[in-house]
C-alpha cells in the first residue's frame, strides 16, 4: 500500500511546479503557495479511489489529481475577485497581493496548466475536466440570476454546476485513468457528485455558523454579496417578509440571525445528510464492500468533523444530537 500522504505531497509539488514560470519571481512566490495550500479534497478523492482498488499511483493519476486542483484553485482566485473576499487559505487573496488584472491572468494561467495536465491524464479524463470547467463557469454565471424567490431545485442545480460537477469529474477522472469498467466509472462519478453537493451545502452552512479563523476565509459574506443558499430560501418561507426586509435595509446581522433559526439549520443538515448517504451508497455499489468500507466511513466522518470543527462554539446548540451537539 502506498503512503497516501507521500503521494499527496507529490501532487502538491506538481501543483507548485505548474503554478510557477510566470516570468515574474514575485508572482511565482505568490502563486505557488496560493495554489497548493488548500485541503486537496478533490485530488485526495482521486488518490483514495486509486488506493481503494489497490492501484500504484501512476504519473497519469498524479496528473489528473493536480489538474483538478489547478482548476479549483483558479476558480477560487476568480471567485474571490468577484466576491470581493480579501483572504483565502489563511493568506491574502491574489487580487489583494497582486492586483485585479494579475489575479484574472493568474487564474487563466492555472487553467491553461490544469488543461495540459488533464490531457496528460488521457483524452477521456481531459474531456471530463473540460466539462466540469464549463459547468463550473455556468454555475458561477447562474448565481446572479437567483433570488430569495427562486425554487430550492434551482439552488440545487446551481450548486451542482458550480461545485458538485468538479467533485464528480475528479472521481470520474480517477476511475478513467484506473481503467475501471464503464458502470464503475459511473458509480464512482455519482459518489463524487453527491459528495460535492453535500460539500457545498456544508460550506453554505458554515457561512452562517462558521469560525473564520478555523476556516481560513471570511464568513457571513454570502448575503452581503447577494449570494443565497438553501438556508436563505428556507428562512424566507419561515420568517415571512422579515428576511427580505432585513436584506433590503442592509441589516445583515439580523438577516443571519433569521438564517440561524434551529428549524432552518436542521432542514439544511437533513438535506446534507441525504447527499452524504447517497454518496456512500454509490461507492458501495461501485466497489466490493470490503474495499469501499474505509472510504465510506471516512466520508461520513469527514462531514461530521468538518461541521463540528468549522463552526463557532456558540452555535453548537443548533446541531441535532446526531451531529454532535453537546449533551
Ligand atoms: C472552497 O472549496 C470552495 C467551495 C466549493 C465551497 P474548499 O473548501 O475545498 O477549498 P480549499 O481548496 O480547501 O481551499
Ligand atoms: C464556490 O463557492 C465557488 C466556486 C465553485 C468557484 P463559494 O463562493 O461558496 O466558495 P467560498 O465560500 O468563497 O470558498
Ligand atoms: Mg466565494
Ligand atoms: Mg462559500
Amino acid at each position: 500500500m502506498n503512503d497516501l500522504a507521500y503521494v499527496g505531497s507529490q501532487v502538491r509539488s506538481l501543483i507548485v511546479q505548474n503554478a510557477g514560470g510566470t516570468g515574474s519571481e514575485a508572482l511565482d512566490e505568490i502563486l505557488g503557495p496560493v495554489a497548493s495550500a488548500g485541503k486537496m479534497l478533490r485530488s485526495g478523492l482521486i488518490l483514495d479511489i486509486g488506493a481503494t482498488v489497490g492501484a500504484v499511483p501512476s504519473p497519469s493519476l498524479l496528473s489528473a489529481a493536480a489538474a483538478v486542483e489547478l482548476l479549483h484553485a483558479a476558480s477560487l482566485i476568480h471567485d474571490d475577485l468577484i466576491d470581493g473576499s480579501d483572504y483565502r487559505r489563511d493568506a491574502p487573496a491574489v487580487h489583494v497581493t497582486a492586483g485585479e488584472g494579475i489575479s484574472i491572468l493568474s487564474g487563466d494561467l492555472l487553467l491553461a496548466r490544469g488543461m495540459k495536465l488533464a490531457h496528460e491524464a488521457g483524452p477521456a479524463a481531459a474531456s471530463a475536466w473540460q466539462s466540469a470547467f464549463e459547468r463550473l463557469t455556468l454555475g458561477q454565471l447562474a448565481e446572479s440570476r437567483l433570488s430569495l424567490r427562486s425554487a430550492e431545485q434551482d439552488f440545487l442545480s446551481y450548486i451542482s454546476m458550480k461545485t458538485a460537477e468538479l467533485f464528480a469529474a475528479s472521481c470520474e477522472m480517477g476511475a478513467l485513468v484506473l481503467e475501471l469498467s464503464p458502470s464503475t466509472v459511473e458509480q464512482v462519478r455519482s459518489f463524487g457528485w453527491n459528495f460535492g453537493m453535500a460539500f457545498q451545502l456544508l460550506d453554505d452552512l458554515l457561512d452562517l455558523l462558521g469560525d473564520d479563523h478555523v476556516l481560513g476565509k471570511p464568513v457571513e459574506t454570502d448575503l452581503p454579496n447577494g449570494v443565497f443558499g438553501v438556508a436563505a430560501i428556507r428562512a424566507s418561507t419561515t420568517s415571512g417578509a422579515a428576511l427580505e426586509e432585513a436584506l433590503e435595509a442592509g441589516q445583515f446581522s439580523k438577516a443571519y440571525e433569521l438564517l440561524r433559526d434551529p428549524d432552518v439549520v436542521s432542514y439544511c443538515l437533513g438535506l446534507l445528510e441525504g447527499y452524504v448517504d447517497a454518496s456512500a451508497h454509490s461507492l458501495e455499489c461501485a466497489l466490493p464492500l470490503d474495499n469501499a468500507g474505509p472510504l465510506v466511513s471516512w466520508t461520513k466522518k469527514y462531514f461530521k468533523e468538518a461541521l463540528e470543527d468549522g463552526m463557532r462554539a456558540e452555535y453548537r446548540h443548533l446541531l441535532p444530537l446526531q451531529w454532535g451537539r453537546d449533551k
